[in-house]
C-alpha cells in the first residue's frame, strides 16, 4: 500500500489534492495543513478555495481575495479564494484574451474584423452555459501550470461531486454549441468562434483526464461518527463514474486515548473507536489517518503547522 506522502508529493508530475466530506469535518483545516506541508517540502503550492465561506481567511487570519496571495511567512505557499463577481469578470477577461490570441493561429484564416466582432459579443454576453464562479476557479487551476501542487478546499457535501461533474457537463454543452456553429461556419466561412469554443472544450477534456489520472489525489475527511462515516462511502461511490479513486481517509478530531480513561470521555472514545474500526475494515486497501482533536482550534499559521506536523511530521517525505 502506498503511503500518504507517496500519493501527494509532486515528484513526477503536478498534483491536484482534494478534500471531500460532510460539513464541518475539517476539510479546510486539513487542506491548509497539507498545502503548508507541501510548501515546506519546497514545492510551489497553491491552496485554492472554491468555497464562498472563505474559511482560509479565518485560518490564515488575513484578507485573501480572488488574487493569488502569498503567505509571506512560508516560502512556497499561495492562497486564493473564489469571489463570485470577481471570478466571473476574470473569466470574461480570460476569454477576451483568448479571442485575441486566436489571431496568432496562423494556420487558420481568422480576420481582424471577425475577432473584433467576437470580442464585442462576449463582452456583452459574459456568462457561459452552466457557469458558476467556483467552477471557473476550478477549471482555471486544473489547467494552470504555475504550481507544483494545487490543494482544493471545497464546499461541503455534494458540491464536491458537482465540481468533478462540471467539466463533463461543460464539454457536453460545448460539443452541442460546436456542432451548431459548424453549420454556420459552412455557410459563412467565419471560424473564430468555433476555434474559441474548441479551445474551451479542450480545457474541459484536459481537466477530465487529469481528474481520472494519478495527478488527482482525492481524500475524504470524516469524524468518527455515524453520519459522516456513512457519507464517506457515498462520496467514494459518487466518484467512480469519473474515474476518481479515493486515495486516503482522514478520521479527524479523534479524542486522545490518555484523556479517556473513564466516564463521559471513556464512553465517547468507545463510540469513536467503533467507527474508526468500521472505516478501517471497509477501506483496508488505502491509508487511514487518525487525526487527534487538538486542544486549540485550527486557526493561525502556528496551529496549521501543528496540524501538519501531527499528520505528516513523523513520516519521511
Ligand atoms: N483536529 C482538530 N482539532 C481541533 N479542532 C479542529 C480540528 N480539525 C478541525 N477543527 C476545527 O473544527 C472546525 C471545522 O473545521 P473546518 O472548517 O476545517 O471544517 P470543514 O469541513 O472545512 O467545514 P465546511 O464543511 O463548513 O467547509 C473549525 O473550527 C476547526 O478549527
Ligand atoms: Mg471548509
Amino acid at each position: 500500500m502506498k503511503t500518504l506522502e507517496e500519493y501527494i508529493l509532486p515528484r513526477e508530475n503536478r498534483k491536484f489534492v482534494f478534500f471531500g466530506g460532510k460539513g464541518g469535518v475539517g476539510k479546510s483545516s486539513l487542506a491548509a495543513a497539507t498545502a503548508f506541508w507541501l510548501a515546506e517540502k519546497g514545492f510551489k503550492t497553491l491552496l485554492a478555495s472554491t468555497d464562498i465561506q472563505k474559511s482560509q481567511n479565518d485560518i490564515f487570519q488575513r484578507d485573501i481575495g480572488s488574487e493569488e496571495t502569498q503567505i509571506s511567512e512560508v516560502e512556497n505557499l499561495w492562497v486564493v479564494n473564489v469571489d463570485p463577481k470577481e471570478s466571473i469578470r476574470k473569466h470574461q477577461l480570460e476569454v477576451l484574451r483568448r479571442i485575441e490570441s486566436l489571431k496568432d493561429l496562423s494556420s487558420e484564416k481568422i480576420s481582424e474584423s471577425e475577432v473584433t466582432f467576437l470580442k464585442e459579443y462576449w463582452e456583452k454576453n459574459p456568462v457561459l452555459p452552466c457557469e458558476t464562479a467556483s467552477y471557473n476557479v476550478f477549471i482555471h487551476y486544473m489547467n494552470n501550470d504555475q504550481y507544483d501542487a494545487v490543494v482544493f478546499d471545497t464546499a461541503p457535501g455534494y458540491h464536491n461531486l458537482e465540481m468533478v461533474n462540471y467539466p463533463w457537463r461543460y464539454v457536453y454543452n460545448l460539443e452541442m454549441a460546436i456542432a451548431a456553429k459548424r453549420e454556420v461556419v459552412d455557410l459563412t466561412g467565419k471560424i473564430a468562434e468555433l476555434k474559441l469554443l474548441e479551445k474551451l472544450r479542450d480545457e474541459s477534456y484536459s481537466a477530465i483526464k487529469k481528474l481520472a489520472s494519478d495527478q488527482t489525489i482525492y481524500f475524504v475527511v470524516t469524524h468518527p461518527e455515524m453520519l459522516p462515516v456513512y457519507e464517506v462511502k457515498r462520496i467514494q461511490e459518487g466518484l467512480i463514474p469519473y474515474g476518481i479513486k479515493v486515495k486516503g481517509i482522514f478520521i479527524n478530531s479523534v479524542l486522545p486515548e490518555e484523556y479517556c480513561k473513564s466516564g463521559f470521555f471513556f464512553r465517547r472514545r468507545l463510540l469513536q473507536e467503533k467507527y474508526i474500526n468500521l472505516v478501517k475494515e471497509e477501506f483496508s486497501d488505502i491509508p487511514i489517518v487518525e487525526v487527534p482533536l487538538l486542544d486549540t482550534e485550527v486557526v493561525s499559521l502556528e496551529n496549521v503547522k501543528k496540524l501538519a506536523l501531527l499528520i505528516y511530521g513523523s513520516r519521511k517525505g
